[in-house]
């Protein structure tokens, strides 16, 4: 059931639980992260990158799939459709094509340009009963093409931003886009608890969710992470399903290159990691 992401991050804040936010790229992976999500009764976010929603054919194309998929596959669980670090032309584009939530990242902005820009899709996205993210501090590492220094949030910025009407904030406590490096120094809980501290109950977002500690990833949720995003472990498990069927010579043997038969190692991977991260969460039975 395709949803806005407000009332299942308030109540995942208020349950002290997070959701997951999984990255899509393409129908393989958006099957295996709804059916996971309604096997385990779990809320889900499904993010779209900038670079994702371009290979996909661009958002109309992915709302139009995702919409009909989760009617198709009877869907009941809350999902909701969200761009994943939306330039401010990006998040008007996904308003048009039918997402239920965006993220603006004005982060790279002077902060009172971060503010103006902000301001103004919040009033765009809640007239349309959208929700939206924003983020102070960039997130270390690149996704899709955007690059960040990994910089810890200002307090004092977050909640500046929190009360413009955000229905959720990233904010960089140390955390990475993609794998972490062997000398990463782990999370910022005293930039955390600081935050958490400033905002009051705004849902906190916790994103690089790839390779963090499961210790530290149950800490965050304790000071007010609602929502950890989740992109590079999956794209990583399904290579690897991947290759361990061509290496085994799979797709050689009788039909074995039937595209549906060589995706599904990858798919079935991706649905165990899916579930993996929904236990480890808490979100599992939280629909
Ligand atoms: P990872 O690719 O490190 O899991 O990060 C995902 C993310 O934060 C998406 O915004």
């Amino acid at each position: 059931m395709l949803t806005s992401a407000t009332e299942m991050l308030q109540k995942a804040r208020a349950g002290k639980y997070a959701v997951g936010q999984f990255n899509i790229n393409n129908l393989e992976w958006t099957k295996a992260i709804l059916l996971t999500a309604q096997e385990l009764n779990s809320p889900v976010i499904l993010g779209v990158s900038e670079g994702a929603g371009k290979y996909m054919c661009g958002f109309e194309t992915v709302a139009a799939m995702v919409a009909a998929m989760d009617k198709s596959l009877g869907i009941t669980v809350p999902v909701a459709l969200h761009l994943d670090h939306g330039s401010y032309e990006a998040c008007y584009k996904c308003i048009k094509a039918g997402f239920t939530s965006i993220m603006f990242d004005g982060s790279h902005f002077p902060i009172d340009e971060n503010v103006a820009k902000t301001t103004e899709l919040v009033n765009a996205a809640h007239n349309l009963g959208l929700s939206i993210e924003a983020e102070v501090g960039a997130i270390g590492g690149e996704e899709d093409g955007v690059i960040g220094k990994g910089e810890c949030a200002d307090p004092a910025e977050c909640k500046q931003i929190a009360d413009l009407g955000v229905d959720f904030l990233a904010a960089g406590i140390g955390n990475i886009h993609g794998v972490y490096p062997a000398n990463w120094e782990g999370l910022s809980f005293e930039t955390l608890e600081a935050i958490n501290k400033t905002v009051g109950e705004m849902p906190l977002v916790l994103h690089g969710g790839t390779g963090i500690p499961d210790d530290q990833i149950t800490k965050a949720i304790s000071l007010g992470v609602a929502k950890i995003n989740v992109n590079t472990e999956c794209q990583l498990v399904f290579a690897e399903a991947t290759r361990g069927y061509v290496e085994a010579g799979k797709d050689k043997q009788g039909k074995g290159f039937d595209p549906r038969k060589l995706l599904a190692p990858g798919f079935e991977a991706i649905k165990a990691k899916v579930k993996e991260k929904m236990e480890l969460f808490g979100s599992v039975n939280k629909a």
